[in-house]
Parts: structure tokens; sequence; C-alpha cells
């Protein structure tokens, strides 16, 4: 098949052949005139796939040792089962992996995801990461992912599939840029770092997706693209070009954290990297990943993101998800794991050991989080993804009827909560002219003949400010267009909503009280050219609440021509004519807009009459109740932009979605801009933007004042890391291979259809032979560790305090509330290495009363003032001045400071 044939090749030589007839032809394409020097970058091989438990810490050890002694229990059959998925929908989950049933060890059980529960009820819709990352708030980034990871224990899952720092959010418009906490590296980690252990420590293994440079949907997968979204030119999957410094500094950067705090399990994503896979990339998972991150847990594929057995395995996948090729989408087919793995080993071409170590890998990940005690409590997946009916077939279609959901409550106080919290910390106040909000409600507007001025009548606008007319659950995965409250993107990230407010429910809830009239019209005036509603609401009002939005998702599915990312940065349904509409006929204009992106707002933004702008992420659940509370003053809004929006749509990294015959189909993504993502873009080209990162307004004033820094320890760090811990000896796994007929299928057994076994038919499938060994291929493990690793994280040096820097915060009043203070440094600039301006390298978020202040710190650790080194393939503390900033946004930066190395 095209398809397979193609990316196998990638693969193997780690080179550029493609599905073209003529791959040669591809291979020897230098970079023309003018092209990026990245164009068609290639991947060195790097082998062997290091072993786990050689450069581990203390968190892991305990973990490691019950692993090896699991492990060395199974037979081949058995390390294949946990190791290989059974098949789409062969399993509760959406996820899932073969068992155990001699040690009464069950499969895994995977499920999306970042945004609460996937595919089942009693569940909560929690607001998306993009918007918990709008709140700057570690604590309750922590909370979140608590409450999210005890919804997804109590319904029986062991692998939460979260959280994304893959997209990151280099392109404004890439269409799952929502799943993720914003695009800054450092941010991103911190967040992330913040939300594996907030997932882990419930007792559940959390998941680091989507492992890397999975930046847009668009060619991320074969047949999803070429055959089911008519590209028939495209020859192979989309590669990210990127240089090795960017790569560390920027997209690897996350993952550090994630390592760091002890993830579990890595997903590696569907794109390729320099021209290889990236599930099947050597230099990535075996160098990159796994030495110099020191990753001890275990890489299992996207959906359908494996594209062989062997050349997977080598390079360093250790499990295959959900089983099954990706062709059809979605995945079910032949199997590159599952008997394919056994025979693999068999035959002698994948050493036993990898076998032994990608098991490990896999119940080192389940000791670590206690898996075992969580089972014990709760008994596995209560639920089926694929229906809600009470009673249904186990293998889709096949197999005996039981009971497959329970309907099983996950949703608690604790919950709601804080899905609440969140929804209404991560609204961000952009503008708010002579204080426009909060909205001024006045006790006596009920009077009998009352003719005052206060606030009597509020009109609501917009297509997003009611219901969607399907209800809350417009379509599956909520692909929606026709309007609604923009709660949620689309796509394996979404779930089903138990319940949504919307804006006018919120507003209704706090004005009909008040005595305050509300009038509302939600249709899109623009399409259905009838503006007569609108016009006289716009007149007749004291204030005019506009709600607009705009959505985007995941490319399995296309949302009014946006097929994954967005097609433009505008608001949709006509929201932008609105506003200006609105904002000719009433001088108190405000404007909500829910969007998993930056949004053009240039129409409109300095428009006299637009008094005030909310912004937020898809807020979940408590979508129109957070942003009355907003409104109404009851919180302060405290939010801050996880990316920066732009005045020109130029001036953003656009999206690759045109095939152009220089690639011949295979489309070259070259990450040209290299560090300078987001707003380090706008910093470095000198580019005003409308709102930059880290940008939100208070109720409130608030200063900022006394910053100093000090150095944390009694040396200043050294230019070259310390080398790292020693490696543990390699580990002494048994290289026997058993006897092919234990391998067959047992006697009676009963197969299944679809379901993928790890059992071979007969013996005669154990060929013989030279198994074409990729270039480079090596089993010698290497003596000692990277400088940059030896430990998960990299090298423990990293990630010490070199300085400690402090600053004094105010509340100038008139409210109470909280304040993100952030610091930002800039690194010394040098011939060989140029830097990004500034870079977050801190923040924290604030309350405090009216008239209070307090002191606020910061660590440096040596790794937020180091540098990635190309040459020594480590990390450099240059000698030079630093300079430290610290304020309100990426741009507004109240205080400076310098130290010196
Ligand atoms: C990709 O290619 C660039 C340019 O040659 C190189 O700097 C980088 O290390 C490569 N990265 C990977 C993962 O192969
Ligand atoms: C592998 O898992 C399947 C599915 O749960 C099970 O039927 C089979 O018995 C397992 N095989 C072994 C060797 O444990
Ligand atoms: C094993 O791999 C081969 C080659 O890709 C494929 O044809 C076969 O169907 C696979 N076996 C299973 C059981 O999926
Ligand atoms: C061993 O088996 C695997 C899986 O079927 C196959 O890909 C590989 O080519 C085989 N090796 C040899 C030498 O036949
Ligand atoms: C098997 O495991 C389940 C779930 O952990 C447990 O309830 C059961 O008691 C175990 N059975 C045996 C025989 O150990
Ligand atoms: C941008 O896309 C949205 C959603 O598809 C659509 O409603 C809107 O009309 C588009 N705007 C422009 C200016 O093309
Ligand atoms: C602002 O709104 C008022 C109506 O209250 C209108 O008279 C005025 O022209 C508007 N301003 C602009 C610049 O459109
Ligand atoms: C806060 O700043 C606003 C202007 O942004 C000003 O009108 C107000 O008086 C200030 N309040 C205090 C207490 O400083």
């Amino acid at each position: 098949m095209r398809l397979t044939t193609a990316v196998a090749g990638i693969s193997l030589a780690g080179s550029l052949v493609s599905a073209s007839s003529s791959p040669e032809e591809l291979v020897l394409k230098a970079p023309s005139d003018g092209a990026s020097p990245l164009n068609w970058a290639t991947s060195p091989p790097y082998y062997p796939s290091p072993f786990a438990q050689r450069a581990i810490d203390d968190q892991w050890a305990a973990a490691f040792a019950k692993a090896e002694e699991f492990v060395g229990q199974l037979t081949l059959a058995e390390k294949v089962n946990i190791t290989s998925g059974i098949g789409w929908m062969m399993g509760p989950c959406l996820g899932n992996t073969g068992d155990v049933p001699r040690l009464n060890f069950s499969g895994f059980c995977l499920q999306d995801g970042p945004l609460g529960v996937r595919s089942t009820d009693y569940i909560s819709a929690f607001p998306a990461a993009l918007t918990a990352g709008s709140s700057f708030n570690k604590d309750l980034l922590y909370e979140r992912a608590k409450a999210l990871a005890l919804e997804h224990k109590h319904k029986g899952v062991d692998i939460l599939l979260g959280p994304v720092a893959g997209p990151l959010g280099r392109q404004a418009a890439g269409g799952r840029n929502w799943e993720g906490f914003g695009a800054d590296s450092y941010f991103s980690g911190i967040a992330c770092g913040i939300t594996v252990k907030g997932i882990q420590d419930q007792g559940i293994i959390a998941n680091a997706k989507h492992f890397i440079a999975n930046e847009q949907e668009h060619f991320r997968q074969y047949s999803e693209w070429n055959r089911h979204w008519g590209y028939e030119d495209m020859t192979a999957i989309l590669s990210s070009n990127i240089d090795d410094r960017t790569l560390h500094e920027v997209y690897a950067w996350p993952f550090a954290d994630m390592i760091k705090a002890g993830v579990g399990s890595v997903m590696c994503s569907y794109n390729q990297v320099n021209n290889s896979q990236a599930c099947q990339n050597s230099y990535l998972l075996n160098n990159v990943l796994k030495e110099q991150l020191g990753f001890p847990g275990f890489v299992m594929s996207d959906w359908g993101a494996f594209h062989s057995g062997v050349a997977t395995v080598l390079s360093g996948g250790d499990m295959n998800m959900p089983g099954g090729n990706i062709t059809p989408n979605p995945p079910e087919g032949p199997a590159y794991f599952s008997s394919n793995l056994t025979l693999s080993v068999l035959n002698g071409t994948v050493p036993s050991s990898r076998l032994d170590d990608m098991a490990v890998r896999v119940m080192a990940a389940y000791y670590l989080v206690n898996l075992d005690e969580t089972r014990k409590e709760v008994g596995g997946p209560s639920f089926s993804s694929w229906t809600l009916d009470d009673i249904d077939n186990l293998y889709n279609g096949e197999g005996p009827v039981a009971v497959v959901n329970k309907h099983i409550n996950v949703r608690t106080d604790y919950s709601d909560k804080i899905a609440e919290q969140l929804a209404v910390e991560g609204i961000v106040l952009l503008k708010n002219v002579d204080n426009a909000l909060p909205l001024k409600t006045d006790d006596n507007i009920r009077d009998l003949y009352y003719d005052g001025k206060a606030l009597r009548k509020i009109g609501v606008l917009g297509v997003a400010a009611g219901s969607h007319p399907n209800g809350p659950n417009c379509q599956e995965d909520m692909a929606c267009s026709d309007g609604g409250v923009m709660a949620s993107g689309w796509g394996s990230g979404a779930v089903k909503f138990p319940f949504l407010y919307t804006p006018i429910e919120g507003i209704n809830a706090r004005a009909i009280p008040a005595g305050i009239q509300v009038d509302y019209e939600t249709r899109n005036n623009a399409v259905e050219n009838n503006w007569k509603e609108f016009d006289r609401i716009s007149s007749e009002s004291d204030v005019v609440i506009i709600v607009a939005g705009a959505s985007a998702g995941e490319s399995f599915l296309e949302v009014d021509g946006n097929i994954g990312d967005r097609k433009n940065v505008s608001l949709w349904y006509g929201a932008d004519e609105q506003i200006k509409r609105a904002s000719k006929l009433n001088s108190n204009v405000v404007v909500v807009i829910n969007s998993v992106g930056p949004v053009d707002l240039e129409q409109w933004i300095e428009h006299p009459n637009v008094t005030a702008v909310l912004f937020s992420g898809p807020q979940g659940e408590f979508a129109g109740e957070a942003t009355a509370q907003v409104l109404f003053g009851e919180v302060n809004p405290s939010g801050r932009l996880p990316f920066t929006i732009a005045k020109d749509e130029k001036d953003y990294i656009p999206i690759l979605d045109t095939l152009i015959p220089e690639d011949h189909g295979a489309p070259q993504d070259n990450f040209d801009e290299g560090l300078y993502v987001d707003y380090k873009y706008f910093d470095h080209h000198d580019i005003e933007p409308r709102y930059e990162f880290g940008y939100g307004l208070s109720y409130s004033n608030w200063s900022f004042s006394k910053l100093s820094v000090k150095l944390a320890g009694k040396e200043k760090p050294s230019e070259h890391l310390p080398p790292p811990p020693a490696l543990a000896p390699v580990p002494n796994y048994n290289e026997a291979i058993p006897s092919p007929e234990e391998l067959v299928f047992p006697k009676d057994f009963q197969k299944f259809d679809k379901f993928l076994y790890p059992y071979i038919e007969n013996v005669s499938q154990v060929t013989e032979g030279e198994y074409p060994y990729p270039e480079g291929y090596s089993t010698e493990q290497p003596e000692t560790a990277s400088l940059a690793g030896g430990a998960p994280g990299g090298n423990p040096a990293l990630w010490e305090v070199a300085y400690t820097a402090k600053a004094t915060i105010k509340n100038e009043g008139p409210y109470g509330g909280a304040y993100v203070a952030q610091l930002y440094l800039g690194l010394p600039q040098t011939d060989e290495f140029q830097s990004p301006i500034r870079q977050l390298r801190g923040f924290e978020k604030i309350s405090l009363e009216p008239g209070k202040s307090t002191v606020v710190n910061f660590d440096l650790l040596v790794r937020d003032l180091s540098v990635w080194d190309t040459a020594s393939q480590s990390w450099i503390v240059q000698r030079g001045t630093y300079t430290v900033y610290v304020g309100s946004s990426s741009r507004n930066l109240e205080l400076k400071t310098t130290f010196t190395i």
C-alpha cells in the first residue's frame, strides 16, 4: 500500500524517501536559491534505545525495582500484550492494551483527555488548558489537574492523555492550540509540570503529548489529508524541520519539565521531524527524549502514528496505540505490534532485551504512581467509550453482551468549584475605558417613579451569547457551527457537557434580582440581513454586551471550512460587523470574546464606544456564569493573555495549508523563525502588537517596586554543566528466545475478528534471514550519560537555583483582587548565541486587599540562564550580563536590574 511503503522507507534510513514513484529525486533535492536552509532537513540515526533504569532518580528507583520483578515473571506473549493496543473499539477505553490473565493483571485503559473524561457521562466539562493557562495561577493549575484526574480515576482510567505541550502555539491559527496552556516554552513547562504532578498524585499516569513539533493539523496524517480531505497530491506527512537549538530551547523545553515532574508516558506525534516520522525518529526518541531529557517512562504512539514495527521499536517506540494501522481512518487493520512484535523477537530481529525495556518502562510508570493501589480502590473502567447504552457487545459488534456502562457519577462539588474558578480566573480584561466595567447596579432602580441615571437596561447580542440550537452537546466531539456560547474547541479534546451556562443566563441571574431589564437577540444578523431587532436593542440599552468567539479543533472534523486549523483569525458569525454597527448606535459597547487563540480586533478595538473587552479561551460548563461574575464585579479579573494578539495578521506564522510543486507533495514546514516564537518574534522584529503575551488589566491599580537579585549559593554557575551522575550498569536481561511453538494461538482460543493478539498462527511465520537494519544501528549501550542528561529532566545541575529575585507588589486600589507579577530575563547577546531580547522566567499570582503590599519571590534555575550549545550537545551558562525585568506583561515591565556572571 502506498502509505505503508512510503513511511516505512522514510523511517529506515532516516532519509527523505517519500511515496513518490521516484524517491531519489526527492532525496537529492538540495535547498534551491532562497530556500530555507532547513528545507529537506534530515535526522541522523541514533541507536540503540537506552535502557530506562540506567539514569533514574530517587522518585523512580522503587518503581523500577517492582517493575523489573513483575516483568521478570512475564512470558514473551505477556510482554507483547502490555505494550500492544488490542485494536480500535476492542476495549472500553479509547486505547486498551492486552491483559496478563495468568497474573490477574488487566491491560491499561487510556482515555482522552486533557479537558475531561471524553466519550462518557456524569463527568465535568472543565475549561480548556488555554483558559486554565490564562489564569497564570499555579495553585489553581494544580487543583485543575487534580480534579480532572480524580474524575478519570473514578471512571477507571489508568492513563489520562494529557497534558499538551505540543502544539505550543507557534502558529496562531493552529487547530489544537487551545488544548495547551500558552505559546511560551517556559510558561507551558511550568503549567505542564504542575499538571503532571496534579494528575499523578491521584494515582493515575499522565501523558506528555504530542512529541514533538505537532504545531498544525494540516497534513498531519496521510489517509486523513490525502484521502479524506482530498489532497491527492500529498505524498508524505508534513515535516516540521527544526534546528537543534530551537528544538531544545523551544519545543522540547516543556517536555523536560514534565519528565522532571515524573511523567510516566510520552505520546509521539503524527508529524515528521526533519523528514522522519516523529514516532520513528531514532534521534528524537533515543537521543533527545530518552538520553538528553532522561525520560524513564514509555513512549506511546498517537492514534495510528506508528508506521512500522521493527523500525519503530528500534527507534524507541514502546507502546502501540490503539493497535492497528491508520488505514483506514479511524484506525483499524493490520498491526505493527501484537503478533508482529512477537514475530520480530522470535526471528531475532528485535533484541528481546528491547522488549524487556519496553515492558519495564510501562510497568515502572504503573508502580511510580501506585496504580496497583488505585486499581484496588476503583476496580477497572466502568464505562464504554463507544455507547451510552447499558449493555453492548464487548468487541465492536462481536463478543459477549455485557454491562458496559454503569453510569457512575464522578462529578463532585470539588470539580464544580475548580471548573468555575478557572473559568473566572481565565478571563482577561483587555480594555476598560473610564471604568466601564464592572457594571454598576443600583439598589433603587425598582423604586416607583425611579428617575436616576443607573444602569437599567442591558442589551445582549451576538450568536455566542446564547445556546446552540441543538443544545450544549450540539455535535459529536463538539464540531458545532450555527452559534451558541463557544465553551470548547472540537476533536478528541472535547467532552460531553453535563450542563452549560450561557452568557445570557449568567447575566439574567444577576440583572433580574437587581431590577435591570435584559433584552437580547442571538441571530447572525449579517447572514440573515435582518438588523431590525439588533438596531433597536443597540439604541435602547444602557449597555450593549456583544458575545463573540472563534473555534478550532482536530482535523478529523471540519467546521465551516475550518479543517482543524482556523482558516482565518477573525471572529466567527459576523461579530465584527455587529460590533461596528452597535458602536454607531450606543456609546457603551462591551465585547466578550471566547476564542481558541488570537483573533483580529482591529476593525473596532480603538472605537471610543467600545468601552470594554473581555477575552478568554473556551471556558467549559461554567462559561456564561463566569463571564457574568466578572461583568458585575463579583470577581476582579486577573487573567493574562497566554499569547500575543497582533495588529496585523501577517505577523503571525501562517499555517502551511497548500501543497507546492517544489515539495513534491511532501510538505516542508521550516521553522525558520527559530527561537522567535510569539512575543519573542514581535520583540525581535520590533513589531508593536495589539496586546502582548502576559497582558491583562484589573479593576484595581497595582504597582511594582524594589527589585533585587541575589546569587543563591556560594558560587556563580559554571559555564559548562558538571558531569551528570554515572549510569547504572546495563540491566541483565535474558536474551534467550523462546521456542516459537509456545507462541502459537492456544488450542481452542476464541478469537474475535478485529481483536489483536500476541500470538502467531503457526511457526512457519517465523522467517529467517538478514534484516536490513537502518544505517547507524547498534546494540552497544553507552558507557557514560550524555552531558545534558543523566537523570529525568536532564542533568540534575540544570534544576539547581542559581539566583533569586524579589520585588514588592502593591494593590493601589480601589478593589481587592489578584495580579500577576512576571519576570523576564535578557541573556547576554554574543556572536555565537543570539537570543530573544527577553524571555519569561518567572510568574506569580498575588491576591491583595486594596492598600496592601507584599514581596514576590522568584527562583532562577541554572536552566533558566542557559542556552543550548549544539557543539557540545549540552547547556551553557554564558559569561556576561543578564538583565532581569519584573512587571505586568512582556512589554510593560516596570522594574529592571542586571547581574553579571
Ligand atoms: C534537523 O535538522 C537540523 C538542520 O540540519 C539540525 O540542526 C537538527 O539537529 C535536526 N534535528 C533532528 C531532530 O533531526
Ligand atoms: C493477551 O491479552 C488478551 C486480551 O486480554 C488475552 O485474551 C490473552 O489471554 C492475553 N495473552 C496472554 C499470553 O496473557
Ligand atoms: C504484520 O505485519 C504485516 C506487514 O505489515 C501485515 O501484513 C500483517 O497484517 C501484520 N499482522 C497482523 C496480525 O496484523
Ligand atoms: C521478523 O519479523 C518482523 C515482524 O513480522 C518483520 O518485520 C521482520 O522483517 C522479520 N525479520 C526477518 C529477518 O525476517
Ligand atoms: C484480581 O484483581 C482484581 C482487581 O484488582 C481484584 O478485585 C481481584 O480480587 C483479584 N483476584 C485475584 C484472584 O487476585
Ligand atoms: C473566518 O472564518 C469564520 C469561521 O469559518 C467565518 O465565519 C468568517 O466569515 C471568516 N471571516 C473572514 C473574514 O473570512
Ligand atoms: C457613539 O455612540 C453614540 C450614540 O450613543 C453616537 O451618537 C456616536 O456617533 C457614536 N460614536 C461613533 C464614533 O460612532
Ligand atoms: C486607578 O486608576 C484609574 C485610571 O486607570 C484612576 O481613574 C483611579 O483614580 C485610580 N485609583 C486609585 C485608587 O489610584
